[in-house]
Formats: C-alpha cells, structure tokens, sequence
C-alpha cells in the first residue's frame, strides 16, 4: 500500500517510497539490483542508469516531502549539483550565496569554470546587495540556506522573487535544513536540491542526491542529466536512503532540541568566541529562521579563541563527536572546517567570508544530551583549561 501525497509530513515519510512488492506481500520493497530490463516491461524500465524500481521510490518519497511534483535521485549531493550546472552554456551566469559548501564552490570554479561559466560570490544575506541580481541577470541564483558552515539564513521567498524579476531560476541547497525544516519551492524557489547523504538518509552509511521540483521542463532536464552524465545511485544506495527518510521527522526533532540547548550552554562558556545557531536570539538573521523553518537543526558552529593545532586537539579530545567530514547523521560528528569541508577553499576567500582557524562545526547526534555536553565540557576544560 502507498498513500497519496495527502496526510502530515511523517504519515508521508513513512507510507511513500514504498512498492514494488508483486505478489510477495513484503511490507518493505526489494532491491533490485539489476543493470537491465526486459524489454516491453509494464513498468516501463530499460537501463538502470536510466531507471530503477528503487529509485522510483526514492523520488516519489522525496517529492511528496518537499512538496514536489518530480524529484530526480543522484550518486551524491555533488551529482545533484553537477547535473543543474550541466544545463548550462558557456557564458552563462551564476548569481551565489558567497558562503557555499566548498565543494560546490570547487565544482563551479575548477570545473565548470574550464567551459566558461560565470560565478559570482556575493553576501545575499545582506538586501542591500540583492541588487547585483537585477544587474547581471544571471540564469541560476545558487543558495544555500543554513550555509555551511557559518549558518548564515537566507532570506529564500524574498531572493526567489528577485530572481524572478530577471528571469534567473533559484536554486536552494536544502541540505542543512531538509524538506522537514523548510520547503524551499513554496518559498518561491524553482528547485530544492539536498545531498540525502545527511539528514534525509541519516544514517551516514551511504552518498546521494535529488532535485526537487514542480517545473516539468526542469524535471526533464534533470532525468536526462542522470543519463546522459551516468549520475544515477546505486539500487541499494537508493534503497537505503529510501528506508532512512521514514525516521526524518523523528530524528530532526532530537537533533533540533539537543543542537538548541548545547548552542545555549555554549554561548555561556569562556574560551568561546562567538556561538552561531539559527534559532539562538543572537543569530543575525533569528527572526528569519524563526519564519522560514521550522526549527533550528542539528549543526552549531562556534568558534574557539585557540589556534588551529589547540582546536584540532579539542575536536580529537571528543569521546562522543568523531572527527570527520559530513553531518546529518544519527552519530555526533565534529569537523573543524578551514582544514577539512573547507580545505578546498583558498585561505584569504576563506578568511573574507568568516573561516577562522578556531572554527568548530557541530554535528549533533540523536545520544543523550547530557553526555554531549559533558563531553564537550571535559574536552573545552582540558585543552582550553
Ligand atoms: C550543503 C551541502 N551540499 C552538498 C553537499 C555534497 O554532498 P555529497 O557529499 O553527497 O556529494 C554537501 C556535503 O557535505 C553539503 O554539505
């Protein structure tokens, strides 16, 4: 059984994504880990690289959560990316949040950037500079919204409206928030775009990526992407995902709650130099994040008055966080950005836009948030003293 795109975001999460069972009965549907399909097949699959029973699922699951009318599923969040950006022309325009995740900023400059793409990187947090979009009128306005690391909040209907005037097509990176915090298409963006490796997978045990959308000829030109560039997920990739998503709501409640009060209790403790969560009053954009989603999320990013070898020491001192790339996870992750998510970034572009060397970015899991924060105490008390 499958319902409808009707009933609350978890009733979705848990009863889509799901079929595919024949006569079995399975409550849960097979991986088919199949290359090729019988020609003439009813269901209408010929080439896995094309289409698959499991990432059918995954679409279906991931339109109805952002409220989609098509989502198209790829290997990684960078697939994801690379398949919007693979649309474009020589000569064409970005317009993008200069705080963007640093491999999506690799991708546009040292790929992308060979065949003659235009970015420019501008604080879109700031109105003020939203003019820059009316005067170069690009064809995409790139987003991202908690930005990562620095949980910058951007203001997505306002942004997508401008992007509007000049006919440029919004893109949101939803990775940080996912379709439970925020719903970047009823903002007014074009296309909702999330690696499933964090918080919509959550289980940090495989990569992917969509794009979600309710404009047919995007939608399209998504699904040839994933052809024609073979940015297709594995079967057991998608199925996996597909399985993660039923917990979303669930997980990104405790991930919210716990995030919320570890940032507080931060902010209060002496070595910390400044505490940035979205739904702390001191975040520059509070009022914002508290109309755009829902809560918070599960990353907090602060910054230690340490050097960059006493902060790595704080990061490997944690017993609860391990250090390591990524987030979203139901496991805490710690990752000190200017040398890992961000190493791709050159240091003075990282430095103008906020990377200091004693930047520390959170990844809080769904354990108890007593041991978090005492691990984050003891771990504060040794290295700092
Ligand atoms: C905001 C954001 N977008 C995209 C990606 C890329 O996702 P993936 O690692 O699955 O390629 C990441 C990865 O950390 C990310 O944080």
């Amino acid at each position: 059984m499958s319902l409808p795109h009707s009933g609350g975001f978890t009733t979705r999460a848990v009863h889509t994504g799901r079929g595919f069972a024949g006569t079995t009965g399975a409550v849960m549907p097979p991986v088919f880990l199949t290359a090729t399909f019988a020609s003439g097949n009813p269901d209408g699959f010929d080439y896995t690289r094309s289409g698959n029973p499991n990432f059918r699922l995954l679409e279906q699951a991931v339109a109805s959560l952002e409220g989609a009318r098509h989502a198209t599923a790829f290997a990684s969040g960078v697939s994801a990316i690379t398949a919007v950006v693979s649309t474009l022309r020589s000569g064409d325009r970005i317009v993008a949040e200069q705080n963007l995740y640093g491999c999506t900023y690799r991708l546009f400059e040292r790929v992308f950037g060979k065949f003659g793409l235009d970015v420019t990187y501008i604080d879109l947090a700031e109105p003020a500079n939203w003019d820059e979009i009316r005067r170069r009128r690009p064809r995409l306005v790139w987003l991202e919204s908690p930005t990562n690391p620095l949980l910058k909040v951007l203001d997505l209907a306002g942004l997508s409206a401008v992007a509007r005037e000049v006919g440029a097509t919004t893109v949101v990176d939803n990775t940080f928030a996912s379709p439970y915090l925020q719903q970047p298409l009823a903002l007014g963006a074009t296309l909702s775009l999330a690696a499933t490796t964090k918080y919509l997978n959550g289980h940090s045990d495989c990569l992917g990526g969509v794009v979600a959308t309710n404009d047919p000829a995007w939608h399209e030109q998504m699904v040839f992407a994933q052809k024609a560039l073979g940015l297709q997920p594995g079967p057991f990739d998608a199925w996996l995902t597909t399985r993660g998503m039923r917990t979303l709501a669930l997980r990104m409640e405790r991930h919210c709650t716990s995030a919320l009060v570890l940032a507080a209790w931060l902010e209060t403790r002496r070595g910390v130099r400044h505490v940035r969560y979205p739904f702390l009053p001191s975040h520059p954009q509070y009022d914002l994040a508290r109309r755009q989603m829902r809560a918070g999320s599960g990353i907090v990013t602060f910054e230690l008055e340490a050097s960059v070898e006493a902060t790595l020491a704080f990061c490997r001192r944690l017993r609860c966080f391990t250090l390591a790339e990524s987030l979203g996870g139901v496991e805490s992750l710690v990752c000190h950005p200017p040398s890992m998510t961000h190493a791709s970034v050159p240091p003075d572009v990282r430095r103008r836009v906020g990377i200091a060397d004693g930047l520390v970015r959170l990844s809080v899991g769904i354990e108890d948030v007593d041991d978090l924060g005492a691990d984050l105490d003891a771990a504060l008390s040794e290295v700092l003293g």
